[in-house]
């Protein structure tokens, strides 16, 4: 959700900034814009409605000049998408450009008394207030202690303006600053919306997350909440809001060139779909203790009579994450017969319930920034609750505010509809029912097994890529279908509700998981000769019983995918299209059994001619409530 890009040193900057922007298209956006200051020291700004290439041809057709810039993608909160409400916003008769990330929960008392200062807005935005926010302190500092405006005023000055805005700014925000008449600093600043800066020779770039700095340098620092940089092509200076000049710590940039590039896959998600085999090692990797048939885990920080007490889980999470928290529900209950609720986050953040002392959270995040995940987890620790995060994103808020926790080692996923997160997050959460059962009842010969299934699982997920071809024809033969059902019992319940929002998301047909059996419920109201119904009917102790829903839908006229792991040739002559997929233990049924899922989709989607790495309306990070 929005994008901040940022560039001061030697170089031309719009090219900078526009490559950066494509870097952060994958987070959702629907305008652009760059504000540089040109050689004289004036600001010139660009900004479109719609997709980043308008941007593009138009600084093609019109170039700015000038090696300093602040670069936005944005995504509509406040007015639509047009070129107004595009950033950078100016505040002061162009004396400074502001682009922002984040929801400013006091926009509209600050934005009458400014206009009852006179100040004129040009856009419905919430982000036009800080502009003139800062515009007017600057004014005032400038005042009080009488700087020349055309020769410039000291860099203090600018800061003071922008801490003297914040103080009065409610809500979340990245945020950066360009100002008329200083060609040599940025300043940034975040409070609960992220920013990095990439440190280069004789230059600095400042993002919303690491991708843009992937190929220009090594050396990254993230900012923390409060913190302000003041950004130069030689230097960096830290400000935290409570604990003043701060030093700044140079981190190494995980990420490299191959992870961020399509390498020829026509699209990140078929890329991300591809890669899960590997995701899977890496998320397994280092992990499985052999020896004390258990797993282990580096980060969790709650001593072994700590997590001994646990007495109940909570899962937290929305969409696709919080999907893999209930295949988690399952598997811990299953396993380690410890209970667990999963709780959507948004729910959660605003409810009260009743948690012993030795209840624990776990906060399950692909991007690390979701707002009302962080919020959950953040309601739940003031309570006094121990929270950990099971997260794929290094160094974002949720993983440096839980009190610990696991990274799923997934790699950037791009693609807005999240696939190798999927797979990671249960993979970890199975092993986290592993960790637990072999804490309480289950058995060294259990747990031995569970790590010989576990580390098979990987090759298994490489075996079920091989369905691809299959996948490719169903979906031309379905492509045209207006609803479907996806269903599926116990651990592949979940399994069918991701299924179903991968089609919705990327495709915009209508989708539903339900369990197999509640289908009766209510959904089969749906069924006709148009509307086929996915089953997930592996090999389980319920597989008779999803036979017989399906028998319920093929009485109904509807027709049938069915997902197959065995030769029990009942469900394949049931059905009217066929998937097949290797047998794995049923706790492993829906890493294995969602990945037809999502090749279902994505074929389906690029059939119907969807952006299928931008679809419509989507964000990858929801970093507002
Ligand atoms: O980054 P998170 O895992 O916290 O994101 C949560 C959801 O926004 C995310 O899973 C969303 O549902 C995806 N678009 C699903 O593909």
């Amino acid at each position: 959700m929005c994008g901040i890009v940022g560039y001061v040193g030697h170089r031309q900057a719009a090219e900078i900034l526009v490559e950066g922007l494509r870097r952060l298209e994958y987070r959702g956006y629907d305008s652009s814009g760059v504000a540089v200051l040109s050689p004289e020291g004036e600001l010139k700004i660009v900004k479109k409605a719609g997709r980043l290439d308008l941007l593009a041809e138009s600084l093609k057709a019109s170039p700015l000049a000038g090696t300093i810039g602040i670069g936005h993608t944005r995504w509509a909160t406040h007015g639509p998408a047009t070129d107004e409400n595009a950033h950078p916003h100016v505040g002061g008769s162009d004396l400074l450009a502001v682009v922002h990330n984040g929801v400013i929960d006091n926009f509209r008392p600050l934005r009458e008394r400014l206009e009852a200062e006179g100040r004129c807005f040009l856009s419905a935005t919430d982000t036009e207030v800080i502009a003139h926010l800062i515009a007017s302190h600057l004014e005032q500092q400038i005042l009080a202690r009488a700087y020349d405006v055309k020769n410039g005023e000291p860099r203090e000055v600018l800061v003071a303006a922008v801490r003297g805005a914040l103080a009065e700014l409610h809500g979340t925000l990245g945020l950066a600053v360009l100002f008329r008449g200083h060609p040599d600093v940025i300043i940034a600043a975040r409070r609960g919306s992220p920013l990095v800066i990439g440190v280069g020779d004789g230059e600095h770039f400042l993002a919303s997350d690491p991708s843009p700095l992937v190929g220009r340098t090594e050396q990254i620092v993230y900012l923390a909440d409060h913190e302000l940089a003041v950004i130069t092509a030689q230097s960096l200076r830290v400000i935290h809001r409570d604990q003043g000049h701060v030093s700044p710590r140079v981190d190494k940039l995980e990420i490299d060139h191959d992870d961020v590039e399509l390498c020829g896959y026509p699209h990140y998600m078929l890329k991300e779909i591809h890669e899960q085999p590997e995701a899977i090692e890496n998320a397994l990797r280092g992990r499985l203790d052999v020896d004390a048939a258990t797993a282990r885990f580096g980060g969790l920080n709650l001593t072994p009579p700590q997590l001994k007490r646990i007495n109940r889980v909570i899962m937290t999470g929305c969409g696709t994450s919080w999907h893999a928290g209930l295949a988690g529900e399952y598997m811990i209950e299953e396993l380690a017969r410890l209970p667990v609720e999963v709780e959507y986050a948004s729910e959660l953040r605003y409810r009260n319930p009743p948690l012993g002392s030795n209840s624990l959270l776990f906060a399950i995040t692909q991007s690390g920034e979701t707002a009302d995940t962080l919020a959950a987890m953040r309601e739940t620790q003031r309570k006094g609750h121990s929270a950990l995060a099971i997260c794929n994103v290094v160094g974002s808020s949720i993983a440096k505010e839980a009190h610990g926790g696991i990274y799923l080692h997934a790699g950037p996923e791009i693609g807005v509809a999240s696939t190798k997160a999927f797979t990671s997050q249960c993979t970890v959460l199975a092993m986290l029912a592993l960790f637990f059962g072999r804490m309480h009842h289950l058995s060294y010969e259990a747990g031995t097994r569970i790590i010989g299934e576990l580390k098979e699982l990987p090759d298994k997920v490489r075996q079920t890529l091989s369905c691809h071809e299959a996948v490719r024809r169903i979906a031309a033969k379905y492509c045209q279908c207006t609803n479907f059902l996806y269903l599926g019992r116990q651990y592949n319940f979940p399994a069918a509700l991701e299924g179903a929002l991968k089609l919705k998301e990327i495709s915009y047909i209508h989708a539903e998981g339900y369990p197999a059996a509640e289908m009766k419920h209510g959904p089969i109201a749906l069924v006709d000769e148009h509307t086929p119904s996915v089953f997930l009917v592996p090999q389980s102790y319920v597989f008779d019983k999803v036979l017989a829903n399906m028998e319920e839908i093929k009485a109904r006229g509807g027709p049938i995918i069915a997902v197959v792991d065995s030769e029990d040739s009942r469900a394949a002559e049931l059905a009217d299209d066929v998937i097949h997929v290797p047998p794995v233990a049923e706790f492993l049924q829906p890493i294995v059994n969602v990945v037809p899922l999502q090749l279902l989709a994505y074929h389906i989607a690029v059939l119907r001619g969807c952006d299928v790495d931008k679809p419509r309306n989507l964000a990858k990070s929801v970093t507002v409530e």
